[in-house]
C-alpha cells in the first residue's frame, strides 16, 4: 500500500504548539515541542496489517544539540531514545526513519521528549 502522512498539527500534542514560523513544512504547520522532558505527540494510525513499520519522522532542530525522542506503541515503549541531532537551522528539515511494531488496525504512536530541551520541530510522520 502507498505511504500516508499523518501531520503533526492534526495529532495529540501534549506541552507543544502548531506552529508555522519556519518555512519548508508540508500541511499547515509543524509542531513545536515545549523546551521540557515530557513533552509530546501522539498520532492515530491506521494500517493494514500487524507487522514491523518504517516510520519516517520529519523534523528540524536548528541546534547543535541532539533532541532524542522515545516512541511508544499503544502505550509500551518501542524505541527509546531515537536522536534527532541538528540540521542546521530550523527551516532545514530531514527525515529519519524509526522502526516500531504495529497490531492491524488503529495504533497509537507517542514520540516523547527526554531531554530539557524538548524535541525537535516535528512536521509530519508516513508510513
Ligand atoms: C526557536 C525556534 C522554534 C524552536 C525553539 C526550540 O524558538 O523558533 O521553532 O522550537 O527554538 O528551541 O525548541
Amino acid at each position: 500500500t502507498d505511504p500516508v502522512d499523518y501531520q503533526a498539527e492534526n495529532a495529540a500534542i501534549d506541552q507543544g504548539a502548531v506552529e508555522s514560523n519556519h518555512a519548508g513544512f508540508t500541511g499547515t504547520g509543524f509542531v513545536n515541542y515545549d523546551n521540557v522532558a515530557g513533552s509530546s505527540v501522539e498520532w492515530t494510525v491506521n494500517v493494514p496489517a500487524a507487522g514491523t513499520y518504517d516510520v519516517v519522522v520529519r523534523y528540524a532542530n536548528g541546534t547543535t544539540t541532539d533532541r532524542p525522542l522515545d516512541f511508544s506503541v499503544n502505550g509500551s515503549i518501542s524505541a527509546s531514545g531515537v536522536g534527532f541531532g541538528g540540521t542546521g537551522a530550523w527551516p532545514n528539515w530531514t527525515t529519519r526513519t524509526v522502526k516500531v511494531t504495529l497490531a492491524a488496525g488503529v495504533n497509537k504512536i507517542k514520540a516523547v521528549a527526554t531531554t530539557a530541551n524538548g524535541g525537535p520541530n516535528v512536521d509530519k510522520i508516513t508510513l
